[in-house]
């Protein structure tokens, strides 16, 4: 397997508290994996630390080959790694398609920080920009609702919205964290099919999740994360029969 994100060793201290414990695993090219866990498990930590928005006590966090530790959020973007966050952050008062092109600003040259600035865009790349963020918002089934004020979407569209925001940046890894979270039933299967679509485009998921069924049906392998050590790490079937996962959920009161 050709790896496009290897943690080795990653280890990261609040206080008195361990969030992350020694954690290592690696993400194929191509591949849905899923980092699963309860709440205060770590996995946000982690996330954090894999997208390099704080510093790991120790470890190593290698993008296609390169330690991304130390680099600036701008540079993580440009090599090809983006986020979407538990809480969802879309700019209030910017239609969905607005805020899908403000993710594509690391791949623009001065055009769209002029635009930032209130200077005049290039026509021609506005243009291209509102194009490709439209398509975006079409291959997310919400183009019909581009021209709607983000943050007025139901929690299920604001998700693709952030989903489609994140691809504007054309990366080869996308992390997404608890990208059910807030969501019904119906919204978070929706969710899962948009997780699969985007991946059959060829861009690699790492996600972490504290819902155990939207995990099972699209990803390729999951780790398990407990008190900030990984205890587990297998294809969806053998997590679920894994007696310590099934221990630690029932737990939680959560399966
Ligand atoms: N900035 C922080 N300062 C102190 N403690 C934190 C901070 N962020 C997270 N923690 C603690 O680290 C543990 C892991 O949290 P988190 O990574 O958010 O877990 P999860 O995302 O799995 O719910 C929790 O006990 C949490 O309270
Ligand atoms: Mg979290």
């Amino acid at each position: 397997m050709t790896p496009i994100l290897e943690v080795q060793n990653l280890n990261r201290r609040f206080g008195g508290l361990q969030a992350v414990s020694e954690v290592s695993f690696a993400v194929a090219v191509g591949q849905i994996k899923a980092v699963i866990g309860p709440n205060g498990a770590g996995k946000t930590t982690l996330f954090n630390l894999i997208s390099g928005t704080i510093p790991a006590d120790s470890g190593q966090v290698i993008f296609n080959g390169q330690e991304i530790q130390g680099k600036q959020p701008w540079q993580i973007a440009t090599a090809g790694m983006a986020r979407t966050y538990q809480n969802i952050k879309l700019f209030p008062g910017m239609t969905a398609l607005e805020n899908v092109m403000v993710g594509r600003h690391c791949r623009t040259t001065a055009g769209f920080a002029a635009g930032m600035l209130n200077l005049p865009w290039t026509w021609k790349e506005e243009r291209e920009i509102r194009e490709k963020s439209l398509e975006l918002l079409e291959l997310l089934e919400i183009g019909d609702l581009a021209q709607v004020e983000a943050t007025s979407l139901a929690f299920g569209q604001q998700r693709a919205v952030e989903f489609a925001r994140a691809l504007a940046a054309e990366p080869s890894l996308l992390l997404l964290d608890e990208p059910a979270a807030g969501l019904n039933m119906h919204e978070t299967g929706e969710v899962a099919r948009l997780i699969s679509k985007i991946r059959d485009r060829g861009v690699t998921v790492l996600l972490v999740e504290h819902d155990m069924s939207l995990v099972m049906d699209i990803s390729d392998e999951i780790v398990v994360l407990c008190f900030g050590q990984k205890i587990a790490e297998d294809v969806p079937t053998a997590i679920q029969h894994n007696p310590e996962v099934i221990r630690i959920y029932l737990g939680d009161g959560d399966v």
